[in-house]
């Protein structure tokens, strides 16, 4: 039977389900191993940003909202989520190129969003590569629209 668990801080709930994939809480021990799948994923931008010590302090200001995604011990997916009060936002999805089409992307989406509702955000936004087609197919495959009206606008100090 198809099955799948979303296990945060000892609750569950279902979601839609492949099986034998377990979904969870992102926390440091995942570091290297999703450090790695979003070096290697295409469409996943992974920079300075995305230090260990710059994930604990927004694990910190956001917790809960991080998830992976595994095949038994095999990383297979991760994404990372946070909110200002208002809106949700999330970066990173990536599932691994072999378990790609699956299920698991759209289930990590429905467990990472039933978490934000959770601490009463229902509103969201990610951005993505505009030449990414296969990644705004995903995210319009789970009705999510496509702005047509906003250019990102972004400053370093580095
Ligand atoms: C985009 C991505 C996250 C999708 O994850 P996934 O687990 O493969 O997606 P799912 O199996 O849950 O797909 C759900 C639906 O999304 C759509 N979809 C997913 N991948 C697609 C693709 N490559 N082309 C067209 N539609 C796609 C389909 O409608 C699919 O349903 P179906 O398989 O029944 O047709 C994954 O391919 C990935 O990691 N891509 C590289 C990184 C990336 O682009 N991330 C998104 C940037 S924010």
């Amino acid at each position: 039977m198809n099955e799948m668990q979303f296990v945060s801080e000892g609750a569950a709930a279902e979601v839609s389900p492949p099986a034998h994939i377990t979904i969870r809480e992102m926390t440091l021990d995942d570091y290297d191993e999703v450090a790695g799948l979003w070096q290697n994923t295409p469409g996943v931008y992974f920079g300075e940003a995305d230090s260990r010590e710059n994930l604990q302090k927004y694990w910190a200001r956001n917790p809960g909202l991080s998830l992976v995604a595994r095949d038994g011990k095999q990383l297979v997916g991760a994404v990372i989520g946070g909110h200002d009060g208002r809106r949700g936002t999330l970066h990173h999805l990536a599932i691994a190129a072999s378990h790609q089409r699956r299920g698991i992307g759209k289930a990590l989406i429905d467990c990472c969003l039933q978490k934000f509702r959770e601490q009463g955000i229902n509103r969201f936004s990610v951005m993505v590569y505009s030449d990414n087609e296969d990644g705004k197919n995903f995210w319009k495959s789970l009705d999510w629209e496509e702005g047509t009206r906003v250019a990102v606008m972004w400053k370093s100090d580095d």
